[in-house]
């Protein structure tokens, strides 16, 4: 698959685009009023996959320009580049890989790589029988009862998630903990109240080189010797995950629980591999493979359904769409599903590690807005922070509700207490409160008319801002696979829409790069005096006597 040869924006429908934009306001058309004029918009404006249920209907969208959207996305050949991707294409052209996540949970086993992602299953299913059913044990013979995930990234969020996310579903005996940070209060307060001889440590790195994983697998390690585990016993407290399968038996895992992936599963798009051993460790394999079958059916969605009725696709035309047309920069994400509460941080990985661009595929520099930011938290919460500036703050924030229609709570009526809130949200997102309605009821409430009109602007709510509400029937491993699928593939195809590659991350580099120095300026006995100004003056604040 080439990348497209000349930039969206030089296509006539990126104009035509503009003017409706530009037209839509003119007209001071509303969501609301698009409403009332046609009564088949909500039907008109969802769609379903895999058991998500898609409303987005509340937004700035008329048929007339989603039809445009949709002729861009044939513009931009992305039924094509879904096809490259899905056949093994090297798609990710600077590090000449192809993306191989979705062949992680297809279930087959015709290709050799497909054979190894089937084995590397296997094997973990053996791993976690023993370990669940306790013929792995310590070192003192006590059966593991915490499993301590060492790692950051995409080898961290993904499993870390997922566990939180699936609470229902947690195995009776065992733990897990998660932990990323080179703080190394991170890992101190994480292993406080666990004990040496029934914990298990997984180090995921697929590169194994990350310092901050490395560091922590250290630190663990001299934790289990100063807690009485014999250094020839060790072995029974860690596995590792890694397509470098020499440098974590280098570190000292037994090479039988070294579990690979590879080089083509980017670290974001990894849950699906052996990165996903703590959440089968912590529920159970069955349960991975319901996340698996979950994300399957959707890849199967992303990759047949017509662009019309495609959920990932529609996502990354609302996110074109409000970027690039409306200068829309944020987008919030608000699961109202307390389960889901690492799932915002889960997506600023995905979307903005992907998307985080400057350049498209052939090195020009973008002429759209790169990916955008991606931010949010669980509701209810974010109403009693955050949501004032949603519904009367300057910018213009698509969100993206999530909500489960079926709680594992029997708490029948606090979930719908939730529900209600959710719903209530992107109704008043979309309806807001017009200056007459905000002085009426000022003066219902006994204000004198002075008081009604100088309060009123306050109270004023604009309205009009778009939303995109998903609804679960109940969060299983199942609906979370296709959840997690649905935004993995709308990264995608907004990648290609704005053409660039979404699977590499070279700007986290330089970062990394500099932190050796300035670490070894910290150790340095004497000041600092090799950076810019700024620089030396911090590390010669924090330096230790
Ligand atoms: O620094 C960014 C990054 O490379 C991510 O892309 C990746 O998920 C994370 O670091 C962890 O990398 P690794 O799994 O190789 O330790």
């Amino acid at each position: 698959m080439s990348a497209l040869a000349v930039p969206l924006t030089h296509h006539p429908l990126w104009s035509a685009l503009q003017t409706q934009a530009l037209q839509f306001e003119e007209d001071g058309l509303t969501i609301a009023a698009l409403f009332r004029a046609d009564p088949a918009r909500a039907e008109r404006f969802s769609a379903s996959a895999a058991g998500l249920f898609m409303d987005y209907s509340k937004h700035l969208l008329t048929p007339d320009i989603l039809e445009h959207l949709l002729q861009l996305a044939e513009a931009a050949q992305l039924p094509a580049a879904i096809a490259a991707m899905f056949n093994g294409e090297r798609i990710n052209n600077t590090e000449n890989r192809p993306a191989l996540h979705v062949a992680l949970r297809n279930g087959r086993a015709d290709s050799a790589e497909e054979r190894q992602v089937q084995d590397t299953l296997a094997r973990m299913e053996r791993f976690v029988a023993a370990v669940q059913g306790g013929e792995w044990r310590g070192h003192d013979g006590r059966a593991i009862r915490n499993v301590v995930n060492l790692g950051i990234g995409g080898s961290d969020l993904g499993p870390a998630m997922a566990y939180a996310a699936l609470g229902a579903f947690h195995h009776d005996a065992l733990r897990c903990h998660f932990v990323s940070n080179v703080d190394p209060l991170h890992l101190e307060t994480t292993l406080a109240t666990l004990e040496p001889s029934t914990t298990l440590f997984v180090i995921a790195s697929k590169t194994f080189t990350t310092l901050e994983t490395l560091l922590n697998a250290q630190a663990a390690r001299q934790w289990l010797l100063q807690g009485g585990v014999p250094e020839a016993q060790l072995w029974r407290h860690g596995a590792a995950v890694s397509a470098n399968v020499a440098k974590a038996v280098a570190f000292g895992i037994a090479p039988e629980n070294v579990f690979p992936l590879w080089d083509g599963v980017g670290g974001r798009y990894s849950l699906w591999s052996a990165i996903g051993l703590p959440l089968a460790l912590g529920t159970s394999m069955a349960h991975f493979r319901a996340l698996h079958a979950g994300a399957h059916a959707l890849d199967e969605h992303f990759r047949n359904a017509p662009l019309p009725r495609n959920l990932p696709v529609l996502l990354a035309l609302l996110a074109l769409w409000y970027g690039n047309f409306w200068g829309a920069q944020t987008q919030v994400v608000l699961p109202y599903a307390q389960p889901l509460l690492l799932f915002p941080a889960f997506l600023q990985q995905l979307d903005m590690e992907s998307l985080g661009k400057q350049v498209r595929k052939d090195g020009a520099y973008l002429d759209t807005q790169s990916g955008a930011i991606v931010w949010g938290s669980a509701g209810t919460n974010g109403q009693h922070s955050f949501h004032q500036l949603l519904h009367q703050g300057t910018h213009l924030i698509p969100a993206d509700f999530i909500a489960v229609a079926q709680s594992s709570s029997a708490n029948h009526d606090m979930h719908r207490q939730l529900l209600a809130n959710c719903f209530a949200q992107s109704q008043a997102l979309m309806h807001g409160k017009t200056l007459e309605q905000a002085e009426v009821e000022l003066l219902q409430q006994g204000l004198s008319p002075e008081q009604a009109r100088a309060l009123a602007p306050h109270k004023m709510i604009a309205g009009n801002r778009p939303s995109t509400t998903l609804v679960l029937d109940a969060l299983t491993p199942q609906s979370l696979g296709a959840l997690v699928a649905l935004y993995e593939h709308k990264v995608f195809a907004q990648s290609v829409l704005l053409g660039i590659n979404a699977f590499d991350q070279w700007g986290v580099e330089l970062g990394k790069a500099l932190s050796t120095g300035i670490h070894a300026a910290l150790s340095a006995p004497e000041p600092s005096t090799h950076f810019d100004a700024s620089t030396n003056a911090l590390i010669n604040r924090v330096k230790r006597e």
